[in-house]
């Protein structure tokens, strides 16, 4: 699939503007992300749409990450693989006592689309920024909050993968 049809796809699933917004914009920082990653077995362009359709499974509710999964899944198994493994559903299950290693991001592709994620919610930030921003969003969600606390320390250990080449 490529990013004007991933485009036309997340509006035909209803994603508001926010949404897309958001979508629009992790797109672009995945596309930088892997456009620096050597090797590894990245395609930028994959990437790139991968980030524009990370959240369509919002558009159907939670957990997000494996609905979007879901849905890409029928149209495209590279895609669906690289969406799967965003956000903090590793965490929020293991707060229930379910551990699944499975939600992790392994691959270089998916780690990427995860931390643009980290990097932009409405607009560009920095990662602490970011998190920042979610605890206050959601600061009513005690467990949500505990859950993003946790998460924190692995994003932080993806960036210095990827952005500084350290792993
Ligand atoms: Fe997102």
């Amino acid at each position: 699939m490529d990013y004007e049809a991933g485009l036309e796809m997340l509006k035909f699933f209803g994603a508001d503007n926010r949404l897309v917004n958001h979508s629009v914009g992790v797109a672009g920082v995945a596309y930088e992300l892997a456009s620096k990653v050597n090797g590894h077995g990245v395609n930028p362009e994959r990437v790139r749409v991968a980030g524009l359709l990370h959240d369509i499974g919002r558009t159907i509710g939670e957990p997000h990450e494996i609905y979007s999964g879901a849905i890409l899944m029928n149209m495209d198994k590279k895609l669906a693989g690289i969406v799967r493994q965003h956000g903090f559903l590793y965490e929020k299950m293991k707060l229930a006592g379910i551990v699944v290693p499975d939600l992790l991001p392994v691959q270089m592709e998916n780690k990427i689309v995860a931390l643009a994620d980290g990097y932009f919610g409405q607009r560009r930030m920095s990662l602490k920024e970011r998190f920042d921003d979610i605890r206050e969003r959601y600061q009513n969600d005690g467990m949500f909050v505990k859950a993003v606390d946790m998460a924190q320390g692995r994003f932080e250990q993806m960036e210095r993968e990827i952005v500084r080449g350290k792993g």
